[in-house]
């Protein structure tokens, strides 16, 4: 049981993506990419949260609010750093104290960083109402999905536990993703006008935040299709 994972894969993911648990080389390759995609997303991260510290923050509303905006950027940040520990299995297989404990600290910082983000979107908002939308809508569920992943936990019911916390971890990546889609089209429209770039900033959090839900919604039906759902087996990943 506790063999038949390893990271952010499953046996039933393996299977449906060609990936041989003797690990053919274009498993491996595939599992490689993943992890990496993942990790240069939790880097740049954390590169944003300490780059705001460093430059001239683009939103002005930053400077009327610093308490609530290191609020939300301290415990995001710390949040993205230790969150991915959750889901490797070296770490779990350690020890489920641990596991149990770095989860209940990292659903902690989950949460003040989306209720602030909440607030952040609505009274700030450097995209005006369309990213106030956004992010009401996107920090209501990045705080459900925790909210839900650890009742799950509570009950005993890992696998579920699991795919809710994979949820809002994806969530939480997309700030990343904004940043990466954001500055190269900005970067490449030379000089456009303030208006431009606040409909650009909330349209792209609207696309980074969609995406990211698609995507870790048909990852998770991925490894359903073939009866077994990501997280079914191994030990313990409760809160
Ligand atoms: C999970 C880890 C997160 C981290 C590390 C993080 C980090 C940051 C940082 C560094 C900023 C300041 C932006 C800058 O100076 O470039 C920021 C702003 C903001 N974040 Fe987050 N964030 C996280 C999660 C979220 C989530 C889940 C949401 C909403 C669904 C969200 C919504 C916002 C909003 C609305 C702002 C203000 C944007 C504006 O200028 O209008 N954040 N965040």
């Amino acid at each position: 049981m506790f063999t038949a994972r390893a990271g952010f894969l499953t046996d039933s993911h393996r299977a449906r993506v060609g990936i041989e648990r003797s690990g053919t080389a274009a498993g491996q390759a595939m599992k490689w990419v993943i992890r990496v995609l993942v990790a240069a997303l939790v880097v740049m991260g954390l590169a944003v949260s300490v780059g705001h510290y460093l430059g001239r923050p683009y939103n002005e509303g930053f400077a009327t609010m610093p308490g609530l905006v290191a609020l939300h950027i301290v415990p995001g940040a710390a949040y993205l750093a230790i969150a991915p520990l959750q889901f490797v299995r070296r770490f779990r297989a350690g020890s489920a104290v641990i596991h149990r404990w770095n989860g209940r600290i990292a659903a902690s910082f989950a949460i003040i960083t989306g209720l602030t983000a909440i607030v952040l979107g609505v009274a700030i908002p450097y995209g005006g109402a369309l990213e106030s939308a956004v992010v009401a809508v996107f920090g209501a569920y990045f705080l459900g999905c925790i909210t839900l992943g650890v009742y799950r936990a509570r009950r005993g019911e890992i696998t579920r536990h699991r795919e809710w916390m994979l949820r809002a971890f994806a969530i939480g990546l997309a700030i990343a993703t904004v940043r990466l889609v954001y500055v190269p089209i900005v970067i490449t429209l030379g000089d456009p006008a303030d208006e431009v770039l606040e409909m650009l900033f909330a349209l792209t959090f609207l696309f980074a935040f969609t995406s990211h839900a698609l995507v870790i919604e048909a990852w998770l039906r991925i490894g359903r299709g073939t009866g077994a759902a990501p997280g079914a087996a191994g030990p313990p990943a409760g809160i």
